[in-house]
């Protein structure tokens, strides 16, 4: 297969590891296939279901093959795929770049091309590949390198997702491995303190994500609430508004959108905000432009995110990481629109789904705490 644009824009879907940690089984991804159809979420664009670690066995067959849990999956892994896809969804799977993974399962080091063309026979779509129990002569790149060949020769379109937690300015060189996300941090927890930290770690990287190659701010939190089977990740939690920041800033910042609360049972609130489509067309536009930051007039911890959209429009992010309401001002000349220049923005809010009406000059809003602002600006003559 050459050259397939296998990812236009960041990949969408749901992942296991966030909730259910090494509590994964057939029924457990059955009942999330069939969640995700009937709540909604593949028709907003949810596409990818993904199993992280702990699904093989601890050793490898006696043929050197991966071999799935035989208590977890009693069917194998064949069949689980083949119902993935017959509810209209691809299918992830997950190996490391080491001899183990990261929970000490068979890694793929030296199995490469004979774990890919596995992957392929059994209809694998997206493979999250981890960096634990390598060896440290060898280089991550030349490991990111050869499973990226390894998956081009499989006879499958597979989309490679690097997870290399931003180590060895991953940024610089992972897009020369033909990889088509990579993992630019360490592993989120369900806490507003995370994705704060997650977010201020990536905007200096923001120029290398791209069309091709995505930035990865790692799996979602949002409707997690504190809950799940995952000690590192479950830690407190978030409120709705903090969720929603998350959310937001994710798809300003080109990350993948994935999933990993329980969708099976999931608040209205949750799935307003995972399915929320103004906000899915900004992660999702196809000229996947950087966003530039901005400080605002007023607060220290307040800032506004530019990202503009390919029709012509400018998604604007107002976002307030202190722990008080703030004012947040944008001054269009900033943007880059002069006083001079005759046009003002027309605003819509993508959070309330209303028209704000044009402005000129500039435009002020008091976000709460954690909270943040997304519209939807358009040129126009005033
Ligand atoms: C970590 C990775 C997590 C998860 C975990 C599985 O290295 O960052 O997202 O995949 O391994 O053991």
């Amino acid at each position: 297969m050459k050259n397939k644009f296998v990812v236009k824009t960041p990949p969408m879907g749901w992942n296991s590891w966030n909730t259910f940690y090494d509590k994964i089984s057939e029924e457990l991804i059955i009942s999330t296939a069939d969640a995700m159809v009937e709540n909604g979420l593949r028709e907003a664009g949810y596409e990818y279901l993904i199993i992280d670690d702990c699904w093989s066995s601890k050793e490898r067959d006696e043929n050197g093959n991966l071999v799935a849990d035989p208590e977890k999956f009693p069917n194998g892994m064949k069949s689980v795929i083949d119902y993935v896809h017959s509810k209209g969804l691809k299918f992830g799977i997950y190996s490391c770049c080491g001899v183990h993974t990261c929970a000490k399962h068979p890694g793929s080091f030296e199995h490469e091309f004979s774990d890919a063309k596995q992957f392929a026979e059994w209809g694998v779509d997206y493979l999250k590949y981890d960096n634990c129990f390598r060896p440290s002569s060898v280089p991550g790149e030349i490991l990111y390198r050869r499973m990226s060949m390894a998956l081009r020769s499989s006879g499958r379109d597979i989309l490679f997702a690097a997870c290399q937690w931003g180590r060895d300015e991953v940024h610089r060189w992972i897009r020369s491995t033909g990889a088509h996300t990579f993992r630019s941090t360490i592993d989120i927890q369900d806490s507003w303190r995370s994705v704060e930290q997650i977010a201020n770690s990536q905007f200096e990287h923001m120029y290398s994500n791209a069309q091709g190659c995505f930035n990865d701010m790692d799996i979602l939190i949002v409707g997690m609430h504190g809950g799940g089977f995952n000690p590192e990740t479950s830690v407190g939690g978030c409120t709705d508004t903090e969720y929603q920041t998350h959310f937001v800033l994710w798809a300003m910042m080109n990350s993948p959108l994935i999933i990993g609360c329980d969708v099976r049972n999931m608040t209205e609130k949750t799935k307003e905000i995972l399915t929320n489509k103004d906000v899915i067309a900004v992660n999702q536009d196809p000229d996947c432009r950087s966003c530039y930051k901005l400080d605002t007039y007023g607060s220290p911890d307040a800032f506004v995110l530019v990202k503009p959209l390919s029709d012509g429009d400018y998604a604007v992010g107002y976002f307030n990481f202190g722990d008080a309401p703030a004012h947040v001002e944008l001054h269009f000349w900033d943007m880059g629109l002069s006083m001079q220049a005759g046009h003002g923005l027309d605003f819509y809010d993508c959070l309330k789904h209303e028209q704000l009406g044009v402005k000129s000059e500039y435009y002020s809003a008091t976000v709460e705490s954690h909270g943040c602002r997304l519209y939807r600006c358009r040129i126009k003559e005033i």
